[in-house]
């Protein structure tokens, strides 16, 4: 069996793994596995049916057979859906991603889900962003990467992203929001949010995204030097 390069790229929330995984999946022509999104749809799927999301015997069932599908639309933006319905907003409000970390505490739920996780390891390879890419899902990756951010830089990240999105929000009810995430995915018993041995460290403050994927790239073409051009 011929073995599928895996760059893993694990961090808090607002370190900007997801632009950086997607700009690092694209310069490569690998896949992306955006696995935070996963979890964001176990909670949709889990109030659309009203369970409750700390009932992880109710939501396992419903991680398991997850229907969802992710495309692009006219412009290329990218469009998710759960079962028919398109959930693309609703999965990236600031609620969806509460909801996320509170599913992603529960144990049955990320058993129920790694399978599903790896199965995005397809030729020529794959960028997977989240938490526990590294450590869990893909312990055996070539390349591990760790983001991390001031906190008052993520919280002024998140900030600027809503308000492009003209969604109203306050910089300091984004950093609690933050920090009790922070807290929450960082302390949680079941593959809490830890840097793997391996990965390699970068503190992306002041940085700009160019800069941070361009040195990712570097580190992928150095480690696969083999696999990438
Ligand atoms: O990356 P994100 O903001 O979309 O993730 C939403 C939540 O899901 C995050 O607070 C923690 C959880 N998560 C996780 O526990 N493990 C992952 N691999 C990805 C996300």
């Amino acid at each position: 069996m011929n073995k599928v390069p895996v760059m893993t790229i694990d961090g808090p929330s607002g370190s900007g793994k997801g632009t950086v995984s997607r700009a690092a999946a694209k310069a490569l022509g690998w896949a992306l596995l955006d696995s935070g999104a996963l979890y964001r749809l176990v909670a949709l799927a889990g109030r659309k049916a009203g369970v409750s999301l700390d009932d992880g015997a109710g939501l396992a069932p419903l991680a398991e057979k997850l229907n969802i599908r992710f495309g692009s639309g006219e412009t290329g933006e990218e469009l998710v859906w759960l079962d028919d319905a398109e959930v693309t907003g609703a999965i990236r409000t600031e609620e969806a991603g509460n909801d996320a970390s509170k599913v992603a505490a529960l144990p049955v739920v990320r058993a129920a889900l790694l399978e599903r996780q790896r199965r995005f390891a397809v030729p020529p390879g794959l960028v997977a962003d989240g938490r526990d890419m590294g450590t869990v899902v893909f312990p055996q990756a070539e390349v591990k990467i760790f983001l991390t951010a001031s906190a008052a830089e993520r919280a002024g990240r998140r900030h600027k992203q809503l308000k492009e999105k003209g969604v109203a929000a306050t910089l300091a009810a984004l950093s609690l929001e933050i920090a009790e995430r922070d807290l929450r995915d960082s302390t949680r018993s079941a593959s809490p949010l830890v840097a793997s041995a391996d990965a390699i460290l970068l503190d992306t403050t002041g940085m700009a995204v160019d800069a941070v994927v361009e040195r990712i790239l570097e580190v992928a073409r150095g480690r696969l030097s083999s696999q990438v051009e």
